[in-house]
Protein backbone atom coordinates (compact mmCIF):
# COMPACT_ATOMS: atom_id res chain seq x y z
CA UNK A 1 0.00 0.00 0.00
CA UNK A 2 1.41 3.77 -0.92
CA UNK A 3 0.47 6.02 1.95
CA UNK A 4 2.78 8.65 0.94
CA UNK A 5 -0.10 11.04 -0.38
CA UNK A 6 -2.19 10.70 3.30
CA UNK A 7 -2.18 14.08 4.65
CA UNK A 8 -0.38 14.39 8.21
CA UNK A 9 -2.46 16.52 11.05
CA UNK A 10 0.69 18.53 11.70
CA UNK A 11 0.01 22.16 11.41
CA UNK A 12 -3.68 21.55 10.11
CA UNK A 13 -5.94 24.03 11.46
CA UNK A 14 -9.45 23.02 11.93
CA UNK A 15 -12.43 24.69 13.07
CA UNK A 16 -15.36 22.50 14.73
CA UNK A 17 -18.86 23.57 15.83
CA UNK A 18 -20.52 22.50 18.72
CA UNK A 19 -17.50 20.68 20.61
CA UNK A 20 -18.76 20.87 23.91
CA UNK A 21 -21.39 17.90 23.56
CA UNK A 22 -21.97 14.44 21.50
CA UNK A 23 -20.16 14.11 18.35
CA UNK A 24 -18.42 17.56 18.21
CA UNK A 25 -16.75 16.36 21.63
CA UNK A 26 -15.75 13.25 20.25
CA UNK A 27 -14.24 14.38 17.44
CA UNK A 28 -12.43 17.34 18.99
CA UNK A 29 -10.59 15.28 21.22
CA UNK A 30 -9.86 12.66 18.70
CA UNK A 31 -8.29 15.24 16.17
CA UNK A 32 -6.24 16.53 19.01
CA UNK A 33 -4.72 13.36 20.02
CA UNK A 34 -3.73 13.10 16.46
CA UNK A 35 -1.77 16.24 16.34
CA UNK A 36 -4.16 18.76 14.62
CA UNK A 37 -4.28 22.20 15.56
CA UNK A 38 -8.03 23.23 16.35
CA UNK A 39 -10.35 26.29 16.98
CA UNK A 40 -13.49 25.27 18.48
CA UNK A 41 -16.95 26.59 18.29
CA UNK A 42 -18.94 26.33 21.88
CA UNK A 43 -21.85 28.26 23.20
CA UNK A 44 -20.69 28.11 26.97
CA UNK A 45 -16.58 28.53 27.33
CA UNK A 46 -16.25 27.79 30.77
CA UNK A 47 -17.98 24.44 30.58
CA UNK A 48 -15.79 23.83 26.96
CA UNK A 49 -12.58 24.59 29.58
CA UNK A 50 -12.95 22.06 31.69
CA UNK A 51 -13.63 19.53 28.95
CA UNK A 52 -10.74 20.03 27.32
CA UNK A 53 -8.55 20.83 30.35
CA UNK A 54 -7.10 17.08 30.93
CA UNK A 55 -6.31 16.49 27.00
CA UNK A 56 -2.42 16.30 26.60
CA UNK A 57 -2.56 18.43 23.56
CA UNK A 58 -3.40 22.37 24.20
CA UNK A 59 -2.77 23.45 20.84
CA UNK A 60 -6.71 24.54 20.28
CA UNK A 61 -8.33 27.85 21.09
CA UNK A 62 -11.82 28.03 22.36
CA UNK A 63 -14.46 30.26 20.91
CA UNK A 64 -18.22 31.58 21.51
CA UNK A 65 -19.86 30.45 19.06
CA UNK A 66 -23.76 31.00 19.32
CA UNK A 67 -25.38 29.62 15.72
CA UNK A 68 -28.08 32.28 15.81
CA UNK A 69 -26.34 35.22 16.66
CA UNK A 70 -23.97 35.26 13.60
CA UNK A 71 -21.20 38.00 14.81
CA UNK A 72 -19.87 35.42 16.61
CA UNK A 73 -19.00 33.31 13.67
CA UNK A 74 -16.87 36.87 12.84
CA UNK A 75 -14.90 36.75 16.03
CA UNK A 76 -14.41 33.02 15.56
CA UNK A 77 -13.20 33.45 12.53
CA UNK A 78 -10.72 36.40 13.02
CA UNK A 79 -9.43 34.93 16.47
CA UNK A 80 -8.37 31.55 14.67
CA UNK A 81 -6.32 33.78 12.07
CA UNK A 82 -5.09 36.20 14.79
CA UNK A 83 -4.45 32.43 16.45
CA UNK A 84 -2.81 30.21 13.71
CA UNK A 85 -2.64 32.16 11.04
CA UNK A 86 -4.25 29.76 8.71
CA UNK A 87 -7.34 27.54 8.02
CA UNK A 88 -7.14 24.72 6.55
CA UNK A 89 -10.78 22.70 7.47
CA UNK A 90 -13.86 23.41 8.78
CA UNK A 91 -16.02 20.73 10.33
CA UNK A 92 -19.38 21.96 10.65
CA UNK A 93 -21.05 19.82 13.41
CA UNK A 94 -23.71 22.09 15.84
CA UNK A 95 -26.86 21.36 15.06
CA UNK A 96 -30.81 20.33 16.81
CA UNK A 97 -33.45 18.17 16.37
CA UNK A 98 -37.22 19.63 16.86
CA UNK A 99 -40.22 17.88 16.25
CA UNK A 100 -41.69 19.94 13.36
CA UNK A 101 -44.29 17.74 11.24
CA UNK A 102 -48.15 18.92 9.70
CA UNK A 103 -49.42 18.38 13.34
CA UNK A 104 -46.76 19.34 15.51
CA UNK A 105 -44.32 22.09 16.48
CA UNK A 106 -43.94 25.52 15.55
CA UNK A 107 -42.84 28.24 13.27
CA UNK A 108 -40.45 28.94 15.24
CA UNK A 109 -38.86 25.55 15.66
CA UNK A 110 -38.84 25.03 11.96
CA UNK A 111 -37.03 28.77 11.94
CA UNK A 112 -34.70 27.81 14.86
CA UNK A 113 -34.22 24.41 13.20
CA UNK A 114 -33.14 26.03 9.36
CA UNK A 115 -30.85 29.23 11.25
CA UNK A 116 -28.66 26.63 13.32
CA UNK A 117 -28.72 23.64 11.04
CA UNK A 118 -28.08 25.11 8.03
CA UNK A 119 -28.10 29.26 8.11
CA UNK A 120 -25.27 29.08 10.65
CA UNK A 121 -22.92 26.50 8.67
CA UNK A 122 -23.67 28.48 5.46
CA UNK A 123 -22.27 32.13 6.98
CA UNK A 124 -19.18 29.69 8.64
CA UNK A 125 -18.33 28.41 5.78
CA UNK A 126 -18.87 31.46 3.41
CA UNK A 127 -16.03 33.41 5.64
CA UNK A 128 -13.86 30.50 6.00
CA UNK A 129 -13.47 29.38 2.29
CA UNK A 130 -11.19 32.63 1.47
CA UNK A 131 -8.61 31.13 3.91
CA UNK A 132 -9.16 27.51 3.40
CA UNK A 133 -8.78 28.08 -0.57
CA UNK A 134 -4.92 29.45 0.13
CA UNK A 135 -4.13 25.97 1.98
CA UNK A 136 -4.61 24.24 -1.98
CA UNK A 137 -5.41 21.29 0.46
CA UNK A 138 -8.48 22.23 2.38
CA UNK A 139 -11.32 20.33 3.98
CA UNK A 140 -14.77 20.93 4.88
CA UNK A 141 -16.90 18.04 6.55
CA UNK A 142 -20.43 18.33 7.69
CA UNK A 143 -22.24 16.67 9.94
CA UNK A 144 -25.88 15.59 7.85
CA UNK A 145 -27.52 12.79 8.54
CA UNK A 146 -29.68 10.21 6.57
CA UNK A 147 -32.75 12.21 7.55
CA UNK A 148 -30.77 13.95 4.30
CA UNK A 149 -30.69 11.28 2.92
CA UNK A 150 -34.27 10.08 2.61
CA UNK A 151 -37.69 10.48 4.27
CA UNK A 152 -38.83 8.64 6.19
CA UNK A 153 -42.37 8.12 8.59
CA UNK A 154 -41.56 9.56 12.37
CA UNK A 155 -38.78 11.41 11.63
CA UNK A 156 -39.51 15.40 12.14
CA UNK A 157 -40.17 16.42 8.54
CA UNK A 158 -38.85 20.07 10.05
CA UNK A 159 -35.07 18.22 10.55
CA UNK A 160 -35.51 16.12 7.79
CA UNK A 161 -35.86 19.25 5.64
CA UNK A 162 -32.89 21.08 6.76
CA UNK A 163 -30.28 17.97 6.66
CA UNK A 164 -31.60 17.85 2.70
CA UNK A 165 -30.98 21.47 3.28
CA UNK A 166 -27.16 20.89 4.00
CA UNK A 167 -26.32 18.49 2.01
CA UNK A 168 -27.64 20.62 -0.65
CA UNK A 169 -24.94 23.00 0.42
CA UNK A 170 -22.49 20.51 0.90
CA UNK A 171 -22.51 20.04 -2.62
CA UNK A 172 -22.16 23.34 -3.69
CA UNK A 173 -19.35 24.03 -1.58
CA UNK A 174 -17.77 21.11 -2.77
CA UNK A 175 -18.30 22.99 -5.93
CA UNK A 176 -16.63 26.22 -4.98
CA UNK A 177 -13.52 24.72 -3.65
CA UNK A 178 -12.69 22.37 -6.08
CA UNK A 179 -10.51 24.13 -8.12
CA UNK A 180 -8.91 25.17 -5.32
CA UNK A 181 -8.03 21.70 -3.33
CA UNK A 182 -11.01 22.41 -1.34
CA UNK A 183 -12.80 18.85 -0.90
CA UNK A 184 -15.98 18.73 0.87
CA UNK A 185 -18.29 15.81 2.40
CA UNK A 186 -21.31 15.11 3.82
CA UNK A 187 -21.05 12.73 6.40
CA UNK A 188 -24.49 11.31 7.05
CA UNK A 189 -25.10 9.25 10.48
CA UNK A 190 -27.75 7.21 11.20
CA UNK A 191 -28.59 6.98 15.25
CA UNK A 192 -25.49 8.23 17.34
CA UNK A 193 -25.88 7.69 21.23
CA UNK A 194 -26.10 11.56 22.18
CA UNK A 195 -28.26 13.78 24.03
CA UNK A 196 -29.69 14.49 20.56
CA UNK A 197 -31.95 11.86 20.85
CA UNK A 198 -33.32 12.30 24.47
CA UNK A 199 -37.39 12.53 24.29
CA UNK A 200 -37.51 11.57 21.01
CA UNK A 201 -40.09 8.92 20.09
CA UNK A 202 -40.16 5.54 18.34
CA UNK A 203 -36.04 6.44 18.08
CA UNK A 204 -33.26 3.30 17.38
CA UNK A 205 -32.72 1.96 21.13
CA UNK A 206 -29.38 3.29 22.79
CA UNK A 207 -27.23 -0.19 22.51
CA UNK A 208 -27.95 -0.48 18.84
CA UNK A 209 -26.40 3.36 18.29
CA UNK A 210 -23.40 4.27 16.29
CA UNK A 211 -20.87 6.10 19.23
CA UNK A 212 -19.79 9.53 18.87
CA UNK A 213 -16.12 8.18 18.59
CA UNK A 214 -16.80 6.35 15.65
CA UNK A 215 -18.15 9.02 13.56
CA UNK A 216 -14.97 10.96 14.96
CA UNK A 217 -12.55 8.20 13.53
CA UNK A 218 -14.48 8.16 10.07
CA UNK A 219 -14.09 12.47 10.46
CA UNK A 220 -10.30 11.59 11.09
CA UNK A 221 -10.06 9.39 8.14
CA UNK A 222 -11.80 11.83 5.48
CA UNK A 223 -9.59 14.58 6.64
CA UNK A 224 -6.46 12.41 5.81
CA UNK A 225 -7.21 11.63 2.43
CA UNK A 226 -5.46 13.39 -0.44
CA UNK A 227 -7.26 15.92 -3.02
CA UNK A 228 -7.53 13.09 -5.30
CA UNK A 229 -9.71 10.35 -3.12
CA UNK A 230 -13.26 12.91 -3.02
CA UNK A 231 -16.50 11.72 -0.97
CA UNK A 232 -18.84 13.98 -1.62
CA UNK A 233 -21.38 12.19 0.73
CA UNK A 234 -20.58 9.28 3.51
CA UNK A 235 -23.67 7.93 5.00
CA UNK A 236 -23.47 5.36 8.11
CA UNK A 237 -25.80 3.59 8.79
CA UNK A 238 -27.08 1.80 12.23
CA UNK A 239 -29.82 -0.09 10.95
CA UNK A 240 -30.57 -1.93 7.74
CA UNK A 241 -32.75 0.32 4.88
CA UNK A 242 -32.80 -0.42 1.05
CA UNK A 243 -30.98 2.20 -0.11
CA UNK A 244 -28.53 3.91 2.85
N1 LIG B 1 -27.23 12.00 17.43
C1 LIG B 1 -27.66 11.56 16.25
O1 LIG B 1 -28.36 10.54 16.15
C2 LIG B 1 -27.25 12.26 14.99
C3 LIG B 1 -27.39 11.58 13.77
C4 LIG B 1 -27.05 12.22 12.59
C5 LIG B 1 -26.57 13.50 12.63
N2 LIG B 1 -26.43 14.16 13.82
C6 LIG B 1 -25.95 15.53 13.79
O2 LIG B 1 -24.72 15.59 14.50
C7 LIG B 1 -24.53 16.92 14.96
C8 LIG B 1 -24.12 16.87 16.43
O3 LIG B 1 -25.22 16.37 17.18
P1 LIG B 1 -25.03 15.44 18.47
O4 LIG B 1 -25.71 14.17 18.19
O5 LIG B 1 -23.63 15.42 18.90
O6 LIG B 1 -25.96 16.22 19.50
P2 LIG B 1 -25.61 17.03 20.83
O7 LIG B 1 -24.85 16.20 21.76
O8 LIG B 1 -26.92 17.61 21.26
O9 LIG B 1 -24.67 18.20 20.30
C9 LIG B 1 -25.16 19.26 19.54
C10 LIG B 1 -24.10 20.34 19.54
O10 LIG B 1 -24.62 21.50 18.85
C11 LIG B 1 -24.46 22.62 19.70
N3 LIG B 1 -25.53 23.59 19.49
C12 LIG B 1 -26.87 23.39 19.57
N4 LIG B 1 -27.53 24.55 19.37
C13 LIG B 1 -26.58 25.49 19.17
C14 LIG B 1 -26.62 26.90 18.92
N5 LIG B 1 -27.78 27.58 18.88
N6 LIG B 1 -25.46 27.56 18.78
C15 LIG B 1 -24.27 26.91 18.87
N7 LIG B 1 -24.16 25.59 19.12
C16 LIG B 1 -25.31 24.89 19.25
C17 LIG B 1 -24.52 22.07 21.10
O11 LIG B 1 -23.93 22.98 22.02
P3 LIG B 1 -23.97 22.70 23.62
O12 LIG B 1 -22.81 21.77 23.90
O13 LIG B 1 -23.80 24.07 24.20
O14 LIG B 1 -25.29 22.09 23.92
C18 LIG B 1 -23.73 20.78 20.94
O15 LIG B 1 -22.35 21.03 21.02
C19 LIG B 1 -25.83 17.67 14.71
O16 LIG B 1 -25.70 18.44 13.54
C20 LIG B 1 -26.82 16.55 14.49
O17 LIG B 1 -27.91 16.94 13.69
C21 LIG B 1 -26.74 13.56 15.00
Amino acid sequence: MQYSQIIKPENRVILISGASSGIGLAIAKYLLNEGYSLSLGVRNIEKAKKLFSKCRSNNYIINKFEATELKTIDCWVDNTIKRFGQIDGLINNAGILKIVSFDEGEIEDLNELWKVNVVAPFYLTKLCLPHIKKTNNGRIINIASTDGKRYRESVSIGYSMVKHALISMSHATRNAGWDDGIRVTAVCPGAVDTNLLNGIPGITASKDRLKPETIAYTVAYILSLPNTASVSELPINTRLESTI
